[in-house]
């Protein structure tokens, strides 16, 4: 019986003084010592990789009122490769994807979202010859959508996106979706491209979640 009681407790307190930084997003516990160390940790190094002081000849591809995206191609200076290598290690960390190296990095393109003085937002392009269409689940849930079901049969493309992200918390105002419509205006000259002309390798569930509701609208 007594027991019991504990377990009840612990539960209790895993959630109690969970707290979110306001400043880097993380959720942790601030009566924890283990903790916060970790989120001080973090806190910094995140900070430091998103910060973003401004170029003097910088490429930008859109503006808007809450921001702009600037695109950065790999013969750039290195200050600015530098950035999107910073930006791109804190993406992977956050996906716990193992730095994997692009296969066309004299080809790949990349779009940051810049607010304030701030990468906020980051796409990763390259060209793509053929993709497999992910057949649509209308109904998929965040915690169904893993198991998603893709074509057997490679259809032409010509803009894969191998990440996308959003900082933690300016999700859901519409910076991937501004990301994406700007790729497919500045992949390739002259023309925009059409969504089945993109596409998402291996998408986590927000990114299939997200990927679908773009593709039908
Ligand atoms: N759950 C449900 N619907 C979503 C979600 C979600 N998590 N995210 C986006 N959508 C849908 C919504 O319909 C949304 O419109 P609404 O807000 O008006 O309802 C629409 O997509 C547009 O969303 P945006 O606001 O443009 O998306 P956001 O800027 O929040 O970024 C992203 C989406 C990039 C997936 C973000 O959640 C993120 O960074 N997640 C963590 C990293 C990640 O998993 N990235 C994808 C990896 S896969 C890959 O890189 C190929
Ligand atoms: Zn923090």
């Amino acid at each position: 019986k007594g027991g019991k009681a504990q377990f009840v407790i612990d539960a209790g307190q895993k959630h109690f003084g969970t707290t979110i930084c306001k400043s880097c997003g993380m959720i942790y516990t601030a009566s924890n010592p283990e903790d916060e160390v970790q989120h001080l940790q973090y806190h910094h190094r995140f900070l430091e990789g998103i910060k973003y002081v401004g170029w003097k000849r910088e490429r930008v591809v859109a503006e808007f009122w809450d921001g702009k995206i600037v695109l950065v191609l790999p013969q750039d200076p290195s200050y600015a490769i530098k950035k999107v290598e910073d930006v791109q290690d804190l993406v992977d960390m956050e996906l716990g994807f193992h730095h994997v190296v692009p296969k066309c990095p004299n080809k790949t393109k990349t779009f940051l979202f810049i607010d304030e003085k701030r990468v906020v937002g980051c796409l990763i392009a390259e060209p793509i010859k053929q993709a497999f269409r992910v057949l649509s689940e209308p109904n998929a849930t965040k915690e169904s959508s893993r198991a998603w079901q893709c074509s057997d049969v490679p259809e032409p493309a010509i803009c894969g996106i191998s990440r996308i992200w959003v900082f933690r918390l300016k999700r859901r105002k519409r910076i991937a979706r501004r990301l994406v419509d700007t790729v497919r205006n500045c992949f390739m000259f002259g023309c925009f491209l059409n969504t089945n002309e993109i596409a998402f390798s291996d998408p986590t569930p927000d990114g299939k979640l997200f990927a679908t509701k773009y593709c039908n609208t």
